[in-house]
């Protein structure tokens, strides 16, 4: 795609198949969004939708909303939605709580699935939460849990016979890296180990088949490529096979089989829906299931092949024009082992973000040195990866970054 011209980048977003679903989505005018790996755009059905819950579903209708208006489903009805979007049956998936609540949840399953098992195991560099919600459950269990973390590339020679469970991150946050979930699952199950994904930078981003992988558990956020808004409540994946095995550590009243009897046991409810635990938030449940339906209009297959060509155009260009600038690719370069975003390593990578975002080319910044660009399908053209290329190549040319208000670090970065 070496030299491309603005007028080649316009005839590619003229022949977009999925160019119809931008306008569909609520956009600021001279902005250019390439971090809806973090936040996605806003729907523009989701402010009418959550508008209508809001008063007439909660102002009218009050408590009888609960049956009236379905409230109760929420959870069972997107995460159905969900499901098909992941490779999974409808019965599979259920919208509940935050991703790291339900990493605990499946790490919990899977310390229940091998009672005689002890280590956690996970890679270096995943996702904090991650790592964090293994570490939590090794302090609860007086050490006699362990959490293990090795380098990428060490997993599979790690995984024994004292490993509970195996908890990755299907594409890295960081360098956009995409596991192959199926080969890691067969070399997990073949020492007895269940696999956690969290589908986190996957769902709605690259095509997932998680039946296919033959997948124990999965998680994921909602805010991310599902557009579900920020704090959106996130989803968990169990296995139809594992569902009844497990007695959720967290057993609270809406995973009972009964919840309306308000008996003083315990008993949980069959399939899935034993991994809720308490009320769902029903405006953020409204907001995602805007998003999700949206994502369920797009043919997966497209979205790949356009995130892909994307990725493919923004590090050509990156490299065409912005050579001289010390920005090394943190990410794959072939995209067929990349989720949809694009990082680069540059030791001023934090200046440079905060100068790029103050021109209207939003992307974010991981440390200690990653400027990271997400591509959503839906909403970015080959036109936003052109402008955006021009504004850092205009910002390092101009050392506009050095100025000293993008030097100070803010509490989200
Ligand atoms: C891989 C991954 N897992 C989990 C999370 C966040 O989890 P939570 O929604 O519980 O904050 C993120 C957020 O960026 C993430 O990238």
């Amino acid at each position: 795609m070496s030299e491309m011209t603005r007028d080649a980048i316009l005839a590619l977003d003229r022949d977009d198949p999925l160019t119809g679903f931008r306008d569909r989505f609520d956009i600021p005018e001279g902005l250019i969004y390439l971090d809806g790996n973090s936040l996605g755009c806003m729907p523009k059905a989701a402010p009418d939708r959550v508008a209508d819950v809001v008063k007439r579903e909660w102002g009218e209708d009050l408590i009888r909303s609960w049956n009236t208006n379905d409230w109760i489903n929420g959870p069972r009805r997107v995460g159905a939605k969900i499901a098909a979007l992941i490779g999974a049956a409808s019965d599979e998936v259920i919208v509940a709580d935050s991703t790291s609540i339900n990493v605990f949840k499946a790490l919990t399953a899977c310390l229940q699935l091998n009672p005689k098992r002890k280590t956690l195991l996970s890679e270096r560099g995943n996702f904090p939460t991650d790592i964090y919600m293994m570490q939590g459950l090794s302090a609860l269990s007086g050490g006699d849990i362990i959490t293990r973390l090795v380098e990428p590339d060490e997993v599979l020679e790690a995984l024994d016979y004292d490993t509970a469970a195996l908890l990755l991150t299907q594409v890295n946050y960081k360098t956009g890296e995409m596991r192959d979930m199926r080969g890691v699952t067969v070399a997990a199950h073949s020492k007895g180990v269940p696999v956690i994904w969290d589908l986190s930078h996957s769902a709605g981003a690259v095509p997932v088949d998680l039946n296919a992988a033959n997948a124990d558990f999965a998680v994921g956020c909602g805010y991310k490529y599902l557009n579900g808004g920020p704090g959106a409540p996130a989803f968990i994946f169990a296995a139809k096979r594992h569902q009844d095995a497990v007695f959720p550590a967290l057993s609270g009243w809406l995973g009972h089989a009964a919840p309306f009897d308000f008996d003083d046991t315990y008993t949980p409810a069959p399939g899935i829906d034993r991994f809720l635990c308490g009320t769902p938030g029903v405006l953020g449940i409204a907001a995602l299931e805007v998003g999700v339906d949206l994502m369920g209009e797009a043919d997966m297959a497209e979205l790949r092949t356009k995130s892909s060509a994307l990725g493919d155009l923004f590090l050509t260009l990156m490299s065409e024009r912005c050579a001289d600038y010390d920005f090394t690719p943190a990410c794959p370069i072939d995209a067929t082992q990349r989720g949809s975003q694009v990082s680069f390593h540059h030791e001023n990578g934090y200046a440079i973000m905060q100068a790029i975002i103050a021109r209207g080319v939003i992307g974010d910044f991981r440390a200690p040195d990653i400027l990271r660009f997400g591509f959503a399908p839906l909403y970015n053209s080959f036109e936003d990866v052109w402008n955006a290329v021009d504004v850092i190549q205009n910002v390092m040319e101009t050392d506009a970054w050095t100025a000293d208000e993008f030097q100070a670090r803010r509490a989200v970065t």
